[in-house]
C-alpha cells in the first residue's frame, strides 16, 4: 500500500514542482484508494481545482491503477487485483499491519492512578482503559512506553482513614475482617477489607457534618503520618497494601499491566523538600494568605495562583506532582508525558505545565492532560463521600451476566461458556468506553453501558468470531492461522506471516473491493488514535470492517462448492486477514477476541 502511495506521491511532485502534496482517504473504495485534493496547489498556480483535477488525471499514468477527476479531487483507484494484492501482503506479512518500527521516541502513560482505600468505580475505567490503549497504541507505532499509576496513596484523606479506623474499628474489629454492626447488609462479593475501609470512609465524612472538631481530628493524624509517626505510619502501610491487593485483581481482570506500581504520591514525599527549595531558588514560591506558599501564574493567563505548601506546612497534591515530573525528566528524559485524568481536574494540569515551564523549558509541548468527562448518574454526580456511585465490578459482573443469558438462549452447546461471556461483556463495557468521545461526559445507563447490539464491542467480536468458524469449517491450516502464538505483554498480536493466495480471482467484486478499502484505513485510524489521544477512530474503524466483512460474507460465497480452488482460497485468504486486523484493533483497545461465540 504505501508503494502505491509514493508512486502517486512521486507523480504528482514532479508534475506540480515545489508544491505541497498531501494525500487523503476517499469517503469509499469506489472512488479510489488515494485522494489529492487539489485547492492548495490550485490557487498557488491561479488555476482553478476542478481543471487542474482533470489536467493531472489526463497526464498522470501509474501501472496497475487508474486516475479520475471528481470535482476538485484527483483519485487514485487501485485495480481491484492490485488492491487486493497490495493489501493482502501487508495484512498477512511479518510486519504488524499498520505498525510502526521503533524510532526512540519515549512516551510516558499515566493513567488509572486511583485513590488508595476507595473502591474502583465506573470513573476509573475511563482513566484506567483510555490509558492502557493509549499506551498499546503508542507501543504499536514505535515508542518507547513507560505505564505509571499515580496511585493516590498520600494525602489528607488518610487522616480521615485512621482517625475513622481508630474511632470505629480498633476496637472490636482490628482486622477489618467482620462486617460492621452498623454497616448495611453487605453483599457477599463486597466482604472484603478495602469495602470495609471504604465504609469508614464514607461513616466520617457524614458524622463530620454534624461534628466539625472529627474534621481536626483528621487533620491532626495527617500530620502525625507526614512526621512520621509510627503507628500512623503501620496503618497507613496496613491501609496500602489492603488497596493493593483488590486493585491488582482487577488490573489483571482488565487486562491491564503497568511498568511500575511504586511510583504513588507517597513516594514522592522525601522529595518534597528539596522541590521546594528548588522553587524558592527559582524565585517563584509567594508567601500567601496566612503563611501558605503558592507560585503566582497570572502572567502566563491562569488567575489561580497554585498552591504548593498549606499554612499549617503539611504537603499537597500539587507539590507531588511538581516532584514527579521533575523525577520523570531526570529518570526518562521524556519526550511526552500523557497524563490520562478526569476533565475535573483540568484546571490543576494548567497549573502544573506552567510551574514546571516556568522552572525549565525543556517541559514546554512535553506535558500533555488527556481530560476525560466524568460519568455521572442519570440522578446527578457520583460521589465516594456520599457513597452514591456505581462500582465497576457490579458494572462488569451486570455485563457478564447478560451475556451469559443471551448465550444460555441462543447457544447453549458453546464451549466454555463462562471465559466467553466474559469477554463478551468487558468487551462491551470497554469498547463503549473507547467509542465514546473522550471528552464527554457519559450519562451511566445500564442499557447504555453494556449495550449488546448496535455499534458494540459484541459487535466486532462477533464478526472475528464467524470467521473463525469458516476458517474452521475450511480445514486445512486456515484457523490455526488465526490464532496467535504465546501472547507477551505487548501491543502486538504474534501472528506468523500466512501464505498469500496464488491469483485474486474472487476479490474483485464491490462487496470485497469495499473490506479491502475498510482494512485499509487501520493504519490512519492508528495514528488518528495517537493523534487525538482517543481509541474512537480505532473503534468506529473496526466496526466498519465489521459490517463490510457482513457484506463480503453474505454476498460472495466463500466455502461454496462450486467455486474454483482461486476463488475460494484468495476468499479464504481475505476471511483470515479480517480476522487478524480484527483482533489486533480490538488487543490495541483493551478487549479479547474469542474464537466462538
Ligand atoms: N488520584 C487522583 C484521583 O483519583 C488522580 C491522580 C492523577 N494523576 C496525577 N499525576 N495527579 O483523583
Amino acid at each position: 500500500m504505501e508503494r502505491s502511495r509514493n508512486s502517486f506521491q512521486q507523480a504528482l511532485a514532479q508534475a506540480l514542482p515545489g508544491q505541497e502534496i498531501g494525500l487523503d482517504r476517499p469517503r469509499s473504495g469506489e472512488l479510489g484508494d488515494f485522494a489529492f485534493p487539489c485547492f492548495r496547489a490550485a490557487k498557488a498556480l491561479g488555476l482553478n481545482p476542478q481543471a487542474l483535477a482533470r489536467d493531472l488525471a489526463a497526464k498522470i499514468v501509474i501501472p496497475g491503477a487508474e486516475l479520475a477527476a471528481a470535482g476538485p479531487y484527483l483519485n487514485l483507484k487501485l485495480q481491484p487485483a492490485v488492491r487486493a494484492r497490495v493489501l493482502l501482503e501487508a495484512l498477512l506479512g511479518t510486519v504488524p499491519f499498520g505498525s510502526a518500527p521503533a524510532h526512540g521516541e519515549t512516551v510516558l502513560v499515566e493513567y488509572s492512578s486511583p485513590n488508595i482505600a476507595k473502591l474502583f468505580t465506573i470513573g476509573h475505567l475511563r482513566s484506567t482503559m483510555i490509558g492502557h490503549s493509549l499506551a498499546q497504541v503508542n507501543r504499536y507505532l514505535g515508542c518507547s512506553v513507560t505505564r505509571l499509576n499515580h496511585l493516590g496513596d498520600w494525602g489528607t484523606q488518610f487522616g480521615t482513614l485512621l482517625a475513622a479506623y481508630k474511632a470505629w474499628a480498633e476496637q472490636d474489629n482490628p482486622e477489618l475482617e467482620q462486617d460492621f454492626p452498623w454497616a448495611d447488609e453487605v453483599p457477599e462479593k463486597l466482604r472484603t477489607p478495602l469495602y470495609r475501609l471504604f465504609q469508614l470512609y464514607v461513616r466520617f465524612h457524614a458524622a463530620e457534618e454534624s461534628d466539625p472538631s472529627l474534621h481536626d481530628e483528621a487533620k491532626a493524624w495527617f500530620v502525625r503520618l507526614e512526621q512520621g509517626d509510627p503507628e500512623a505510619t503501620r496503618l497507613w502501610s496496613w491501609f496500602r497494601q489492603i488497596s493493593i491487593r483488590e486493585f491488582l485483581r482487577i488490573y489483571q481482570r482488565l487486562g491491564v499491566a503497568f511498568d511500575t506500581l511504586d511510583q504513588g504520591e507517597a513516594f514522592y514525599q522525601d522529595m518534597l523538600q528539596p522541590t521546594l527549595d528548588l522553587l524558592q531558588h527559582s524565585g517563584l514560591l509567594k508567601e500567601g494568605d496566612g503563611g501558605a506558599m503558592i507560585i503566582d501564574l497570572e502572567d502566563v493567563g491562569i488567575q489561580t495562583p497554585s498552591l504548593v505548601q498549606k499554612a499549617d506546612g503539611s504537603s499537597i497534591y500539587a507539590t507531588r506532582d511538581i516532584a514527579a515530573a521533575l523525577f520523570r525528566r531526570d529518570t526518562w528524559h521524556f519526550d511526552r508525558c500523557v497524563y490520562v485524568v478526569g476533565a475535573d481536574q483540568i484546571l490543576h494540569f494548567k497549573q502544573l505545565f506552567a510551574v514546571m515551564e516556568k522552572l525549565d523549558p525543556w517541559y514546554r509541548g512535553r506535558m500533555l492532560h488527556t481530560p476525560f468527562g466524568m460519568v455521572s448518574l442519570p440522578e446527578g454526580k457520583m460521589s465516594t463521600r456520599k457513597g452514591n456511585v456505581i462500582f465497576l465490578e457490579d458494572v462488569l459482573d451486570e455485563a457478564v451476566v447478560r451475556v451469559r443469558a443471551i448465550i444460555e438462549e441462543k447457544n447453549p452447546e458453546l464451549a466454555d461458556k463462562a471465559a466467553v461471556a466474559e469477554m463478551l461483556g468487558m468487551g462491551a463495557v470497554v469498547f463503549f468506553n473507547a467509542l465514546n468521545d473522550r471528552v464527554k461526559p457519559i450519562t451511566f445507563t445500564w442499557d447504555r453501558v453494556i449495550a449488546l447490539d448496535g455499534d458494540t464491542g459484541p459487535y466486532v467480536q462477533y464478526a472475528h468470531a464467524r470467521i473463525l468458524s469458516v476458517l474452521r469449517k475450511a480445514g486445512g491450516d486456515w484457523a490455526n492461522r488465526a490464532r496467535p502464538g504465546a501472547a507477551a505483554d505487548s501491543a502486538v498480536v504474534p501472528f506468523a506471516a500466512a501464505p498469500l493466495p496464488d491469483s485474486m480471482e474472487g476479490l474483485e467484486d464491490a462487496p470485497a473491493q469495499t473490506l479491502l478499502f475498510e482494512l485499509a484505513g487501520l493504519p490512519e485510524a492508528y495514528r488518528t488514535m495517537q493523534r487525538e489521544n482517543m481509541g474512537t477512530a480505532v473503534a468506529r474503524q473496526l466496526l466498519t470492517i465489521a459490517k463490510a466483512f457482513s457484506g463480503f460474507y453474505t454476498n460472495c460465497p466463500i466455502l461454496w462448492p462450486e467455486n474454483s480452488q482461486a476463488v475460494r482460497d484468495s476468499r479464504l485468504a481475505l476471511c483470515l486477514a479480517t480476522a487478524r486486523a480484527l483482533r489486533q484493533g480490538l488487543h490495541i483497545l483493551g478487549v479479547q477476541a474469542p474464537e466462538a461465540m
